[in-house]
Order: C-alpha cells, then sequence, then structure tokens
C-alpha cells in the first residue's frame, strides 16, 4: 500500500445513503402516505407505480411483485413451462434467471455468451433448440441490451417466446427502443441496489398480452381474483405497499440516475483508454444504463486485492459461471462447455458506479488502476 492509500478517501462500491438523501423529505411523505392507509400490502401506491413503471417501459400491463425471482417464477408459468421442458438460456447471470425455471421443474439449456458484451450469443442459440425447447430467455446483462432483432427473429423462426430478463437494465435503450417490450414477457428487479431499487425486496413483470397480465395478477395473489376462491395454485407474491410508493419516488429520478451512471462510464472509459483492461463498449444498437460497469483482465484477483488495498470498492459478478454451480451439476455439463463466459468468470471485475459518483472518486479510481499497472 502506497502512502495515499491510507489517506485518500475510500471509495465505496455502491452508495445508497448519497442517492437517498437528497429525495428523502419525498421519500418521507410516501412512507407517512402508506402508513396513514394503512395499505401494507398492494395498495393505492403499488397500483400507481404499476401504471407509471408500466407507460416508463411503453408497455400496456405492469404487474408489481415482491421479487425478480417471483416475477420470473410466474413469467414460467404463465408460458406454461414445465417438467421435462426446456428453456434457453444464458450461463453468465445471477442465479435466478435459472431458478425460475427449475422452480417449474423444466431444464436450463445454456449456450455461451458472446465475448465483449458477455451476453447471450445469437450465433449458438439454434443449435441448442429441441423438440422441448419452450422459450428463450437472454439477460440484458449489467445494463448493456442483448441483441434483440437476431434472437427475435430465431423466436419467430421456432415459434418460441422470448422472456426478457431486464433485472439489471431499467431505461437501457436498445436501438433507441427502452428495452423491457420485445418479448412476450420482460421481468425487472427492484432489489436495492439496482438502477431503480426499492427499500426492501421487489419486482415487476411487464408484458403488452393482457390475459397475461390478469393471470399474473392472480398468480401472485394466491391464485385467486376474487378473496377466498381459488382458481389455481398460487402464491403469495404480492408488493409491500412501502415499496410502491418509495419506487413511485425514485421512478421519477431515473432518467437522470441513468444520465449521471452513462457520464460515470464515459470518464472511466477515457481515464483507463490507455490501461491494458478490456472496457465495457457499448454495441452499436446498446445504450446500457450501466447498472455495472465491469473490466476483465487475466490478473483480475491481483488488481481486486489491489484496489481493496487502496479502499476501493469492487465486486465480482460472477465468479462461476452458471452451467459450473454445484445445484445444477445434475445437468451435465463441464468446465469448457462455455468458454467466453468461463473467462467472463474468471477475468471479469465490477468497479465502483453510481449515479452519485464525484470526479475525485472516479479520478482515484483510475490512479490506483494505472499504479497497478505501473503506467
Ligand atoms: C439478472 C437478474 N435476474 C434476476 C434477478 C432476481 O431479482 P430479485 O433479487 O429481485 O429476486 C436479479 C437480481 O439480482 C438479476 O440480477
Amino acid at each position: 500500500m502506497n502512502a495515499q492509500a491510507t489517506t485518500a478517501a475510500p471509495v465505496p462500491y455502491l452508495d445508497l445513503p448519497a442517492q437517498m438523501r437528497p429525495i428523502r423529505k419525498e421519500i418521507d411523505a410516501a412512507i407517512a402516505r402508506t402508513l396513514d392507509n394503512c395499505s401494507f400490502c398492494l395498495g393505492p401506491d403499488v397500483a400507481q407505480f404499476e401504471k407509471d413503471f408500466a407507460r416508463f417501459c411503453g408497455a400496456s400491463h405492469c404487474v408489481a411483485f415482491n421479487s425478480g425471482t417471483s416475477a420470473l417464477h410466474v413469467a414460467m408459468l404463465l408460458l406454461n413451462v414445465g417438467r421435462d421442458d426446456e428453456i434457453i438460456t444464458t450461463p453468465c447471470t445471477f442465479v435466478a434467471t435459472s431458478w425460475a425455471i427449475s422452480y417449474v421443474g423444466a431444464k436450463p439449456v445454456y449456450v455461451d455468451v458472446d465475448d465483449a458484451t458477455f451476453n447471450l450469443d445469437p450465433r449458438h442459440i439454434e443449435r441448442a433448440i429441441t423438440p422441448r425447447t419452450k422459450a428463450i430467455v437472454p439477460v440484458h446483462l449489467y445494463g448493456h441490451p442483448f441483441d434483440v432483432d437476431p434472437v427475435l427473429a430465431i423466436c419467430r423462426k421456432h415459434n418460441l417466446p422470448l422472456v426478457e430478463d431486464a433485472a439489471q437494465a431499467h431505461g437501457a435503450k436498445y436501438r433507441g427502443k427502452i428495452v423491457g417490450t420485445f418479448g412476450a414477457i420482460s421481468c425487472f428487479s427492484f432489489y436495492p441496489g439496482k438502477n431503480l431499487g426499492a427499500y426492501g425486496e421487489g419486482g415487476a413483470l411487464v408484458t403488452n398480452n393482457a390475459d397475461f397480465a390478469a393471470r399474473a395478477r392472480a398468480l401472485r395473489e394466491h391464485g385467486s381474483t376474487q378473496r377466498y376462491y381459488h382458481d389455481e395454485v398460487g402464491f403469495n407474491y404480492r408488493m409491500e405497499g412501502i415499496q410502491g410508493a418509495v419506487l413511485g419516488v425514485k421512478l421519477k429520478h431515473l432518467d437522470t440516475w441513468t444520465a449521471e451512471r452513462r457520464r460515470v462510464a464515459h470518464r472511466y472509459h477515457e481515464l483507463l483508454a490507455g490501461t491494458p483492461l478490456q472496457l465495457p463498449r457499448e454495441a452499436d444498437y446498446a445504450e446500457s444504463a450501466y447498472h455495472l460497469y465491469v473490466i476483465r483482465h487475466p490478473k483480475r484477483d491481483e488488481l481486486k486485492k489491489h484496489l481493496e488495498a487502496n479502499r476501493i470498492g469492487c465486486a465480482l459478478h460472477y465468479p462461476v459461471s452458471l452451467h459450473l454451480q454445484r445445484c445444477y451439476a445434475s445437468l451435465g455439463y463441464k468446465a469448457g462447455d462455455f468458454p467466453a463466459a468461463e473467462k467472463a468468470a474468471r477475468e471479469c471485475l465490477s468497479l465502483p458506479i453510481y449515479p452519485e459518483m464525484t470526479e475525485a472518486h472516479i479520478e482515484r479510481v483510475a490512479t490506483v488502476i494505472e499504479e497497478f499497472f505501473g503506467s
């Protein structure tokens, strides 16, 4: 550790208090309203947020859930995916994308990712399609849209629905259009650290299909549309009233926050251009929401130690590709099956990125990285 390491201010990986401070009054008022109404489960604030978020996405319907995982689970049920069906998806994501598939007894069928964006590589998809394939579930990973058009072309050719896992990509754009309406269904997470984060758990299912929306509403509420009458086996997947109130306030700030994330990313691009790191570059079709700023280098583990020694937060997304997770050993995959995903797991490192990051913070991260490479 150099002398500066002990004196320079630490750079947190994420700074949720900094995000909360300027909106605290709005948040307090929204939560107070929920308390006054005693609308703790669903209620008017959740209903209003559903309308606002649907409009934000350019979709007809938004159904709020208690998590993104629950929304993905219900997406599989809406498509009548069941035992022994196969779902084509990515091994390079948070495990919840695959949980939804497993919850309904289906099998995740992985295909490798694109080496530059870490998103599902459309060139590998068709080879994985079998008569049992029921849907394709790619992820807009780290806030960068996957290449939607070629995936949709494959879906149309094989008559398969597309489900977008947009948990990390609120407000990201594909060819100028916000992600979340390209597929039959898309699912979002409002986990606190997400670009649009609740003050607890939360998620949403977005769709243009009125029947899907109606059934999703019933499934999240014990399979009922009328209290104590249960048409099918359902779940308690309701969003809490307070989360709806918080998200309603925060949604108004999302465009500004996305612009700020993009500012931070562009400064990193400039400052780190001379280092040997592989930097996240936007594909020509993409406007990333930069949920994460993920760099890649073979000495990732040493770089992580160096950043931490200099009190700079960083994180690994994700250290083990899903096809090599112990919980999926029974699927029979082995090391070497998906070289791009496995390389990403070995070499990727997420640097701090959040809307409130100052120029001094960004420069400090860049300086410490330059020191690591001895420049
Ligand atoms: C890509 C992806 N899918 C699904 C989820 C699940 O969302 P939640 O944590 O709200 O259940 C997450 C959340 O971390 C995610 O990043």
